[in-house]
């Protein structure tokens, strides 16, 4: 089904064609593609991976990608990569207010900073954390990452994102995802964004299993959008940087890339609206563990056990029984990125700010500040419904890895421990005053 250029659904195979019949029918690879057009297949996993892990699509272009100059090393500016060695792995919690806004012109690869990661390309095992903050178009420009998926979540403004495989426009509230080695280019329709990036060098991001929660819920997969083909015939030209084992590299064209007329394939960039995440909580007491509000999950070779999961802390009802209902108290063998769309987040009075971000990595103690711990134990429990949010965790197995960016900026906030400071503590009957009940 499409909708306003878009086909519906999670991982499904896809055919489109931007002009009537170009794209083959029967096969992939006929002796002479319609209009002269060239075959060419892009692989996201291994020829041989197991037919539901295998992913792949074709694509019909006005030129072969195979066209090009040698690769010359581009400038990385504060884009970072695995494996993280520059600065040492703190135990310490830390926390990001937003970074300021860029004064100079900044596209959105230049406007890449990386926070934290882990694992390495090299090895296809973990995930770099970075924030885009950028204030004009990418022209004359296009990217693709070799070393990772993107998963993309805007914070403020929009960005239109043309790829080979179609145009993929994100607002603040949704997430897209553009697959390796997908080139493209990003457009600001309003002047200005920022967003969070979660560069994942393991397996494709996928829907989590459901288990008990049964045939429905969560992220459901229809509400997945991939664009129609749509392509650009232009002959000027065009600069093509990569990211490639951690450097970006920069070739010239005389020509756009993104000449891709026609597809077919369960490879291709997607997005999905936050909103429509079907969020599943206790409707008796206690909270489940925030496992439940996994939109996507790239798992690794423990089952269970995700190289990331993309979490979501969106609005919701809180109707617990008896029950302490902001997010516990809890140390966890998992590292806990967290960023904030908009609102506020329910374990955190202050200090946590919309374009912030957080890092609590294995076995760090954390949970509500005193304010919000206070105000909880004390509430009159009703139905309460926590409207104006939208905060996210990618959790990892693998322990982030800061770089000497998020350690050195004055963004940091060296006073974050105070929050948990001057809890009082609980007193056992029959010492010198029993806590108040
Ligand atoms: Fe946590």
């Amino acid at each position: 089904m499409a909708m306003d250029g878009y086909m519906s659904g999670f991982g499904n195979e896809l055919a489109t064609e931007a002009v009537k019949g170009a794209l083959p029918e029967g096969q992939n690879s006929p002796q002479r593609v319609p209009y002269g057009l060239y075959a060419e297949q892009l692989s996201g996993t291994a020829f041989t991976a197991p037919r539901r892990e295998n992913r792949r699509s074709w694509l019909y272009r006005l030129r072969p990608s195979s066209s090009h100059a040698p690769f010359r090393p581009h400038p990385e500016g504060l884009l970072k990569s695995g494996p993280f060695t520059e600065a040492p792995v703190t135990p310490n919690r830390l926390r990001w207010s937003p970074l300021p806004r860029p004064t100079q012109p900044t596209d959105f690869i230049e406007g890449l900073v990386t926070f934290a990661g882990n694992g390495a390309p090299a090895h296809g095992t973990g995930v770099a954390v970075h924030q885009y903050l950028a204030n004009r178009s990418m022209t004359d420009t296009v990217f693709f990452n070799a070393d990772g998926e993107l998963l993309l979540v805007p914070q403020s403004g929009r960005l239109r994102l043309v790829t080979e495989m179609g145009v993929l426009g994100l607002a603040p509230g949704e997430v897209g995802v553009v697959p390796r080695g997908v080139r493209f280019r990003a457009e600001l329709p309003d002047g200005e964004a920022t967003g969070y990036i979660c560069e994942n060098y393991g397996a494709l991001f996928r829907l989590p299993e459901l288990g008990p929660i049964g045939s429905n819920g969560l992220a459901n997969p229809r509400d997945f959008l991939t664009p129609v083909a749509a392509f650009e015939d232009v002959d000027r030209p065009t600069r093509v940087i990569q990211k490639f084992q951690g450097r970006l590299w920069v070739a010239e064209l005389d020509h756009s890339p993104l000449d891709v007329v026609a597809w077919h394939g369960n490879l291709a960039p997607y997005k999905y609206d936050l909103a429509r995440f079907n969020t599943i909580g206790t409707v008796s007491y206690d909270h489940p563990d925030p496992s439940i509000f996994t939109v996507l999950t790239s798992p690794s070779e423990s089952p269970g056990v995700a190289n990331c999961d993309f979490v979501i802390f969106p609005p919701r009802w809180m109707v617990a029984e008896n029950t302490f209902r902001p997010p516990w108290f809890h140390r966890n063998i998992m590292s806990e990125f967290m960023g904030l769309v908009h609102g506020a987040y329910d374990a955190k009075a202050e200090g946590f700010l919309p374009g912030g971000a957080s890092l609590h990595n294995c076995m760090s103690g954390h949970g509500p500040d005193r304010e919000t711990y206070e105000r909880a134990v004390e509430a009159r429990l009703a139905p309460h419904k926590i409207a104006d949010t939208l905060a996210f965790m990618f959790e990892s197995r693998w322990v982030f890895a800061p770089t000497p960016f998020a350690m050195e900026t004055p963004a940091l906030q060296r006073d974050y421990d105070a929050c948990w400071s001057n809890f009082q503590k609980a007193r056992l009957p029959g010492t010198d005053a029993e806590k108040p009940r």
